[in-house]
């Protein structure tokens, strides 16, 4: 069937964090007819949710070189060395144009941007707005910027799958659009040039700091679409986010690095620094370190939690400093002025995506991605603190060059859609909604922090049997969930959680944030290398 209805652009971007608004200003800038596509509001992406600041070598003394190696050494041997240049020297000048876009950080008292420092880095070099607010004004600042251009936004539209021309080159998305009136149901927009901004896949855990809407729907489209996917066993885990108890679900409030940045200690039951003497930096080593530190003296201890302690920052530098970290743990009923904050890691960021080059160009023709749903190479095994706005500014900038850049030379040729996979009909089973619930508890049970092969083929079992159970129901009784925004996040959690399986199954060693029970070293003779995926777009 036809969509319901159809849009026509030089571009579509899809998702509304920095990653994509970015591009999105940078694409109408250069006279390029553009559209934003976003699954909620503009401003409930991750970006919104982003505490501790942007990392770029802004300060006195410091240089991009410092901060090439110290994104280098947290991204344990894996990063594209050429790709985390590009990001550290592009990067203040990005910085510098978010500002004029509008974004306005904290400053010193002689009126220079301010800066903490986070874990893995050696220097003060990250830029932060409101305190711990940092995402919430860099999305404030492009979402005003996009309204004041006029730019053309669909709200509440839920990408689903990528069209594509006769030659395989992409040529727009299908969309599955809810409660906007006049464009309810199923539509697409028709674009040569496709940005995926869709953000992460933190929901393919039962606890995580991203919203609800990081579903992995990017990666998923990518992988139907048949494009590469690197790195998605490299799932970051935060070390510090507040514990609300084990069977916690969902998003749960985040305790910026920045707050260990500036002197909080973690300390066990007993108040002993455990990270003193594990690493040169302590509580300040990078994350998948300190995450690694935590879980140990967990496990040693017995204990569900560590603790952070910053009552001496005492309660004038939490409410200036860390005010939406203090009115979360307050919200829990913990004040962090008078005891220490109860904190355990949860998943976080997905260090991996889908594989571009320097021009953030997957490996499908006119499909681009940029953010947390792309691999750059700038992360490696593990992404460095605040690396990831910093990214999705300077690749999102990147694409729209490249996409002018394309218009300049040969005008960007509308393509007709060979392919109209409409939902009303998916070629494959779509996965009811109450599925979502066992996908994260099988992900978090065997594919969490600590990883084995047992645990994670137990995993791959569990994830296989309900697949096959959902094409039974459909081919034995014809019965599949109806199509809509619940079903098709869960096929997609689903999708992208077996794929993440099947990479950390394959990598038997401990490498950045991947740790293996069973294979405890770093492994640089067989493992210096990424797991690549590319599945056959016939098969779902
Ligand atoms: C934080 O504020 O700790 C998060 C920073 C990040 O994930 O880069």
């Amino acid at each position: 069937p036809a969509p319901g209805w159809s849009v026509a652009a030089d571009v579509v971007v899809i998702g509304s964090g920095v990653a994509g608004l970015t591009a999105a200003l940078r694409c109408e800038a250069a006279g390029l007819k553009t559209v934003v596509v976003t699954k909620a509001r503009l401003d409930a992406g991750s970006t919104r949710w982003a505490q501790g600041g942007i990392a770029a070598a802004l300060g006195e003394g410091d240089t991009p070189e410092q901060h090439l190696d110290d994104t280098l050494v947290a991204g344990a041997g894996l990063c594209d060395e050429e790709a985390v240049r590009l990001l550290v020297t592009e990067g203040p000048d990005a910085v510098r144009r978010l500002i004029s876009t509008g974004a306005r950080f904290d400053t010193d008292d002689e009126g220079g941007i301010e800066l903490t420092r986070e874990g893995g880095h050696h220097r003060r070099r990250i830029a932060h707005a409101g305190g711990d607010a940092t995402g919430a004004e860099i999305s404030r600042a492009l979402v005003e910027a996009v309204r004041a251009r006029g730019l053309r936004t669909v709200e509440n539209a839920l990408v689903l799958d990528l069209l594509t021309d006769a030659e395989g080159r992409a040529a727009g998305v299908t969309l599955h659009v809810m409660g906007e009136g006049q464009h309810d149901g199923v539509g697409a927009v028709h674009a040569p040039a496709v940005v995926l901004a869709t953000g992460g896949m933190g929901q393919v855990f039962a606890a995580t700091t991203n919203p609800s809407v990081s579903t992995g729907d990017g990666v998923a489209l990518a992988l139907r679409a048949g494009a590469e996917v690197s790195d998605l066993e490299f799932v970051q885990f935060h070390p510090t986010v507040l514990f609300l108890g084990p069977d916690a679900e969902g998003q749960q409030p985040l305790v910026s690095e920045a707050v260990r940045g500036e002197g909080a200690h973690l300390v066990d039951a007993d108040g002993v620094r455990f990270m003193v003497g594990q690493h040169e930096l302590a509580e300040l080593a990078p994350r998948d370190i300190v995450a690694k530190g935590i879980m140990r003296r967990m496990r040693e201890q017995g204990a569900e939690h560590m603790y952070l302690d910053a009552r001496h920052f005492g309660a004038q530098m939490w409410e200036h400093r860390f005010p939406t970290i203090l009115a979360a743990c307050r919200a829990h009923g913990i004040d962090p002025v008078t005891e220490p904050v109860p904190v355990a890691p949860a998943a976080h960021y997905a260090s991996g995506g889908v594989r571009t080059d320097s021009h953030g160009r997957t490996t499908v023709p006119g499909l681009y991605a940029c953010g947390e749903v792309a691999c750059t190479g700038v992360h490696g095994a593990n992404r460095l603190a605040s690396n990831s706005l910093l990214e999705g500014l300077v690749y999102a900038e990147r694409i729209a060059a490249d996409i002018a850049a394309a218009h300049a030379a040969h005008g960007l040729t509308a393509r007709v859609p060979a392919t109209v996979p409409y939902p009303e009909k998916p070629a494959h089973p779509l996965f009811a909604a109450q599925d979502r619930f066992a996908i994260q508890r099988i992900m978090t049970d065997g594919a969490g922090v600590l990883r084995s092969e047992g645990s994670l083929r137990k995993a791959a079992e569990r994830l296989e049997r309900l697949a096959a159970d959902a094409r039974e129901r459909l081919e034995e009784h014809g019965k599949t969930p109806e199509p809509g925004v619940d079903t098709w996040e869960t096929t997609n959690l689903l999708l992208v959680s077996r794929v993440l399986v099947a990479a950390a199954l394959l990598r038997e060693e401990t490498r950045g944030c991947h740790w293996r029970e069973d294979h405890a070293g770093r492994d640089d003779t067989a493992w210096r290398r990424h797991v690549v995926v590319r599945l056959n777009p016939d098969r779902s």
